[in-house]
Formats: structure tokens, C-alpha cells, sequence
């Protein structure tokens, strides 16, 4: 795939701008993934409601399935289609969001049924917030849809500041980089959580704990004693069903008893076997696959059964795996 950049920004003529909001607003509504600068470091943005074009962006990353994404929000009135406000701590949260909104400042909040898994890569909670940047403003705004994205580099590699680090990272690997210069602040936005009043700062960012401190109590989420990403915790979604995996579903045959479901990856005759059972992708396609893997898993966590099995060939799903398999 060819990468193409365009700049966003001519002070000369504002018609370049239009023309390369448009372009980035045609390939999001066609499910493409664009990276786009945000006051903080360039995200790789796609339709957040749209799970295929979600999966693009981490394979364009190649970032592990069970490290979650951040909607953008494209304004106010969108926060409750998207995250439940507890009723404990409602107020607080339209507060910060008031005073910090449209900003570098993400919230976690509990997630509506509208957010597909792999986006929350399969917890309850979804990391909510709205940029500030005029370019990405305007983007989400004339696309009226909710942005998942995470910054624009490759999983492990350091934040892009500018659309160059973008070319650099992901060349051949994404159609467009919208390019306005490099971003006002240059560091990660700030991601709390909030429970019973309390502010837990997860991740440190341009918000201080100070500036929060006017809110609320606040704690630090810790691992190890250190400040960490929470992409980095041990709250990564789990099934409560015990989970195995199989090499093959032909060799296996559950006890009598059992009430075994099987994840496969597509069609197959030994399904009868199983309690319940769901296919990752009809058409044997990674990328439905990957966006599939957390919906079957809660799907069948849900039924009533003794285990789970998955059959074990999707090599590029076993980072999750090993994961949920702890
Ligand atoms: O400034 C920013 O936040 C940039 C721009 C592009 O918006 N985005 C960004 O995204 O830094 P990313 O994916 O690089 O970092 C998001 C962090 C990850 O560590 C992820 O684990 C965490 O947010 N996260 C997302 N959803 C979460 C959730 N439901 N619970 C806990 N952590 C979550
Ligand atoms: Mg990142």
C-alpha cells in the first residue's frame, strides 16, 4: 500500500485544509484507517463502531489485541451513547469533562453495548475523550461518528510528534497522514478512572494530579510502585469459563458430562461435539477473526458450560492468548 501524506495547514490558502479533511473523512467512512494529528502526539484513527476497520489498526501497529483503544469523541452529546455514567459519580464526571473537555484528558468509564470488544479488547470499561486539535475536531465532527485511535506508531516504539515520525513508523502500512505540524504538547493524554469519588490517575499526562486534585481524592494505579500504562496492567478481560487450547478439534472429545463450547476458526464438521460453539470468521479471514476473538469469547462465557476450547492454528492471535491463558 502506498502512504500518502497531505498537509492539513496553508496559511495561505484554507482550501488545502478542506481538501485534506475531506480525503481523511471519505477513507473513515469507508472503514479505512487514516492517521490524523491530535494535540498530543498523530493517532491512527478508524470508525470506532466499526470492528474491521478497528482490527486495521492493530495490524497496522502490530499492537497486542488485548491492549485497549481510546474513542474520540466528536462532542458532548455523544459521551452517553458510548460510556454509562454511574449514577455515584455522575456529577463528578460531567465536571471534569466540563473543565477539561475538549482536551488531553481521557476518562475510563463503564462501556455501552454499542462499543464493539475489540475496541475495549473485551473489558467492560471504554477510555473516553475529545481532542482539541482543530484538524481532528473538525474531522470527527463532519463524520459524526466516534474515532477509536491510538497513537500513530508501531506497538513498542515512541509516540509520533509530528507526521514524519508517522511515515517513519508506518509507511506502506497506511493509505493517508494528515500532516499539521508537529503537536502542541508531545506527550500522552492523561487517563484516569473514577470510583466512589475518587480519582485513580492511570496514566500521567499534560492534566496534572494537581489540576485534578480541585476534583477529588486522588490515587495513583500502581504496579511495582511505578506509575504505569494501563495497557501494561493485569485487568485484561478474562473468561470465568477455564479455557484451553486444542491443536485440533477432530482429535478431541469431551468426557461425558462435560459441557465443552469450541472457538474455531471457521466451518467444521466436528462441531457437534461441542456444547456451543462459535466461528471466528466464515470466510477463514484473520482480520474478522481478530475482530471477533473478545465477542465469541463473552458470548460463550456466558452460556452455561464446564470448559471452553479453542483451536489454536491463528498464529497471529496468540499474544492474546497467552494472555487470557495467563
Ligand atoms: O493522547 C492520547 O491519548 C493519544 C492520542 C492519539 O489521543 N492516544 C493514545 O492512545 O495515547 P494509546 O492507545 O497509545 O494509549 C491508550 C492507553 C493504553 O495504554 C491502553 O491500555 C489504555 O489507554 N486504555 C484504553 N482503554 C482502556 C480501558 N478501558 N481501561 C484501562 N486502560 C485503557
Ligand atoms: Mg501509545
Amino acid at each position: 500500500m502506498r502512504t500518502v501524506t497531505v498537509a492539513a495547514i496553508s496559511d495561505r490558502r484554507r482550501r488545502s485544509q478542506t481538501a485534506a479533511t475531506a480525503r481523511a473523512i471519505e477513507l473513515l467512512r469507508k472503514g479505512e484507517i487514516v492517521a490524523l494529528p491530535t494535540e498530543t502526539v498523530y493517532g491512527l484513527a478508524a470508525d470506532a463502531l466499526n470492528p474491521i476497520a478497528v482490527a486495521k489498526i492493530f495490524e497496522a501497529k502490530d499492537r497486542p489485541r488485548f491492549d485497549p483503544l481510546i474513542v474520540h469523541l466528536p462532542n458532548r452529546d455523544s459521551l452517553e451513547k458510548i460510556a454509562q455514567l454511574p449514577v455515584n459519580d455522575r456529577q463528578l464526571i460531567l465536571k471534569l469533562a466540563d473543565e477539561f473537555w475538549s482536551g488531553p484528558f481521557t476518562m475510563v468509564l463503564p462501556k455501552r453495548e454499542v462499543v464493539p470488544e475489540i475496541v475495549t479488547a473485551g473489558l467492560e470499561t471504554v477510555a473516553v475523550r475529545m481532542s482539541r486539535h482543530p484538524v481532528f475536531a473538525e474531522i470527527v465532527r463532519e463524520l459524526d461518528q466516534p474515532l477509536a485511535a491510538p497513537s500513530a506508531n508501531r506497538f513498542g516504539r515512541v509516540s509520533p510528534t509530528t507526521a514524519q515520525h508517522v511515515l517513519d513508523e508506518l509507511d506502506g502500512r497506511i493509505p493517508l497522514i494528515i500532516d499539521a505540524g508537529p503537536t502542541e504538547h508531545g506527550i500522552e493524554s492523561t487517563i484516569i478512572a473514577i470510583h466512589d469519588g475518587k480519582i485513580d490517575i492511570l496514566r500521567r499526562g499534560p492534566i496534572t494530579a494537581e489540576q485534578l486534585s480541585e476534583f477529588g481524592k486522588i490515587d495513583f494505579v500502581t504496579l511495582k510502585g511505578k506509575v504505569c500504562s494501563p495497557g501494561q496492567l493485569p485487568s485484561h478481560y478474562a473468561p470465568k469459563t477455564p479455557l484451553r487450547l486444542i491443536d485440533n478439534a477432530e482429535l478431541f472429545s469431551p468426557q461425558k458430562n462435560q459441557r465443552v463450547g469450541l472457538i474455531a476458526w471457521g466451518p467444521s464438521e466436528w462441531e457437534k461435539k461441542f456444547a456451543a460453539v462459535r466461528r471466528l470468521s466464515e470466510n477463514q479471514d484473520l482480520r474478522e477473526a481478530a475482530a471477533n476473538l473478545f465477542r465469541c469469547l463473552r458470548e460463550l462465557d456466558a452460556v452455561d458450560l464446564d470448559n471452553l476450547h479453542l483451536t489454536h492454528f491463528l498464529r497471529e492471535l496468540h499474544e492474546v492468548l497467552g494472555v487470557l491463558l495467563g
